[in-house]
């Protein structure tokens, strides 16, 4: 692909964002910056930026063969990747299937139950206000998505949940919930963007339980990076030291 990186146009806490010579993609830089708390808690995770780059990648082609449409388009490099240029939806899409995290504690539920059946909510993206919980109708009235929006992203949302347990299932590993965000082409189209990554899911060995995610930084538990590495070798069949 013969586009130029032009000048960066934002910078968040895990990626910049740049443009290029063609407007209707950007090129996204994965770090190795972590953060947690909303930036209260910083660190690095060596090697992150690589393992988050290539694995969202994966599983956005995977997604893209189960009929989700996403902004990926083609791996630059270790940690640079081509995407479709969107307006994101100022919403963190948020499904769990077991009880973990913020979930576990707003509603005294212990960590690792199974719940009846996934759920989706919502948080607003916006740092200043710690991220607030929001819901349908407040996203409605405030002018944050329409409703025809909020149907298209509740579908996705729970159709990217069904092919990603399925593939994690198949590799030991227990979804318990994650992340995602939606962006709006121009012509309206609501597609999948962000990243799927270590980052933005709960993921736990299916035998033992054992996290093999960002938890383990949030929560000082060590083995980071080798949590991050162990999702990539089995992801890829691969050593994840790449
Ligand atoms: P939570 O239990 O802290 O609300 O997190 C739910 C999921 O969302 C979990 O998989 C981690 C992910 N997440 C992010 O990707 N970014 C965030 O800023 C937060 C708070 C959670
Ligand atoms: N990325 C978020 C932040 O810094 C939080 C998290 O992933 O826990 O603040």
């Amino acid at each position: 692909m013969s586009i130029t990186k032009l000048d960066q146009i934002y910078e968040g806490k895990a990626k910049k964002v740049f443009a290029t010579s063609d407007p209707s993609f950007y090129i996204v830089e994965y770090k190795d910056d972590a953060t947690a708390f909303n930036g209260l808690k910083h660190g690095t995770i060596t090697g992150k930026g690589i393992i988050n780059n290539k694995m969202s990648n994966l599983m956005f082609q995977l997604l893209e063969k189960n009929g989700v449409k996403t902004h990926y388009v083609e791996q630059l490099n270790d940690r640079e990747t081509v995407v479709r240029a969107v307006k994101i939806v100022p919403l963190e899409i948020i499904i769990r299937n077991t009880a973990a995290g913020s979930f576990s504690k707003r509603y005294g539920v212990e960590e690792g139950r199974e719940l009846l059946r996934p759920t989706l909510e919502f948080s607003l993206k916006d740092d200043a206000l710690n991220d607030p919980l929001i819901n349908d109708s407040h996203i409605i009235a405030l002018g944050v998505a329409t409703e025809q929006e909020l149907d298209a992203i509740r579908t996705m949302a729970y159709r990217v949940n069904d092919v990603l347990r399925e593939f994690f299932a198949g590799i030991g590993v227990k979804l318990v919930d994650f992340k995602i965000e939606a962006g709006r082409l121009p012509d309206g189209t609501i597609i999948l963007a962000d990243e799927i990554s270590p980052d933005t899911c709960r993921f736990w060995d299916a035998k033992t339980n054992e996290k093999l995610d960002k938890d383990r930084f949030r929560r000082d538990m060590g083995g980071v990076e080798e949590a991050y590495q162990e999702m990539f070798r089995r992801i890829t069949g691969q050593k994840g030291n790449v």
